[in-house]
């Protein structure tokens, strides 16, 4: 049995900040230029230079940065049109925000089950899912694990849906040599507290159509338009602008990224190969063709009987005991009440969802539900700890077995 106590204060704690964040603060405060204003009449300049940066970053040619990941998704799908009568067919393996963005365009998502090596929309599942009410597809890169996203790009073009991918965890994942983001009509991301890039809350959505671009912008602008008074509204939108301090704190922290992000990188590949020789465990398998992951978190999965018989809850909180930060996976979202029990929005039918009483049922989506009952995950700062943190944690979960 487990002897020596591992010191928690070596797992970093995050977010990782110093003197930098709080001069850019004060300065922001100082200045009083506490919100952007308009692309014509900027009042701050932090949220200009964050989105020409973070474009830069993703290899995008435009950014919008907005208030946060949820109303990223849902500002993307009202600008390319999904509303009323439409589905979108999102994975059941994330945060119920891929999912209620879709409700908020008062459209009805679609839970497609995942691939059970990849935890990620399983593409093979897509077809049988699309109606001739399909207006949509959000595959979710779960961890920064990409979908299979050439394949999901021609199932989606032959269809004529668009998609929008979930970027909240894959922050410079990159897929057959194109950066997630990319590869559909727009990508969103998500900089709430615990993501790898942060401001405490935040979002971005990046596109490479100057078109979609400027109706994004309008939507979460109040209905304006780029190069107009700000008192002329042309369209239905409404307020999801950043805050200075949120771009201030972005600009920041992106100073750190690409070290932390490298770092990320090679523990996870480290901890994959060390935590898959326990017979027992296995860890999500990077998606054929990913050459950086975000790794937002690092999910694995655990038999119970090599385990004398821990369940998983009891399995998680032996790991917590010790002082190993980590965390239990998302439900899937077939299994949230808000979804079982069609506790949404009035006026909106929801009869043709692939969920909801007895639809929500697990045998609907058998891989999900399996790996769900099996899996944990290490929040990322886990893996910004040294090799000698990471063989502990290893040799913690090895002698759970004696
Ligand atoms: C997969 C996924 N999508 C969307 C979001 C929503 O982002 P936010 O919390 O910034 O609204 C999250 C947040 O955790 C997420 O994990």
């Amino acid at each position: 049995m487990p002897t020596q106590k591992i010191n928690n204060s070596r797992f970093p704690t995050w977010p990782i900040f110093n003197e930098e964040e709080e001069k850019i603060l004060s300065e922001v405060i100082r200045s009083g230029k506490w919100w952007c204003g308009a692309p014509e009449a900027p009042e701050g300049k932090y949220v200009w230079q964050f989105q020409e940066k973070f474009a830069k970053f993703q290899d995008a040619e435009f950014c919008i940065a907005l208030s946060n990941g949820t109303v990223a998704i849902e500002s993307t799908l009202f600008a390319l049109g999904v509303g009323l009568g439409d589905e979108v067919i999102v994975s059941d393996y994330t945060f119920v925000a891929s999912a209620s963005a879709v409700i908020a365009t008062n459209a009805v998502p679609i839970f497609c089950d995942i691939n059970p090596e990849t935890f990620v929309m399983d593409v093979n599942k897509i077809k049988g899912l699309i109606t001739d009410r399909t207006k949509a597809i959000v595959p979710v890169h779960l961890g920064g694990n990409p979908v299979e996203m050439d394949r999901l790009m021609e199932i989606a073009k032959k269809n004529d849906l668009f998609v929008v991918e979930d970027c909240a965890h894959s922050h410079g994942s990159c897929y057959k040599g194109k950066k997630l983001g990319n590869w559909g009509n727009a990508g969103t991301f998500s900089f709430q507290a615990s993501k790898v890039l942060t401001s405490g809350e935040g979002g971005a959505i990046i596109c490479n159509s100057k078109e979609l671009a400027d109706k994004i912008y309008s939507y979460i602008d109040c209905g304006r338009k780029k190069g107009r008074r700000s008192y002329e509204h042309f369209s239905y939108g409404t307020n999801y602008r950043m805050t200075e301090y949120q771009a201030a704190i972005l600009l920041t922290q992106m100073k750190n990224f690409e070290k932390q992000h490298k770092l990320r990188n090679q523990n996870a590949r480290y901890l994959s190969k060390r935590l898959n020789e326990i017979d027992g465990i296995k860890v999500m398998s990077p998606t054929q063709g990913t050459s950086a992951l975000g790794w937002y978190v690092f999910p694995f999965l655990f038999e119970s009987s090599k385990f004398g018989g821990l369940n998983k809850e009891e399995f998680n909180k032996k790991l917590q005991q010790q002082g190993i930060p980590c965390v239990d996976n998302y439900p899937p979202l077939h299994t949230l009440a808000c979804f079982k029990d069609i506790k949404l929005k009035s006026g909106i039918d929801y009869s043709n969802a692939n969920w909801g009483e007895d639809r929500s049922n697990d045998r609907n989506f058998p891989i999900v539900s399996n790996i769900y009952s099996k899996s944990i995950e290490f929040p990322q700062e886990l893996l910004l700890a040294s090799t000698t943190d990471l063989d502990s944690v290893v040799e913690f979960i090895k002698s759970l077995q004696n």
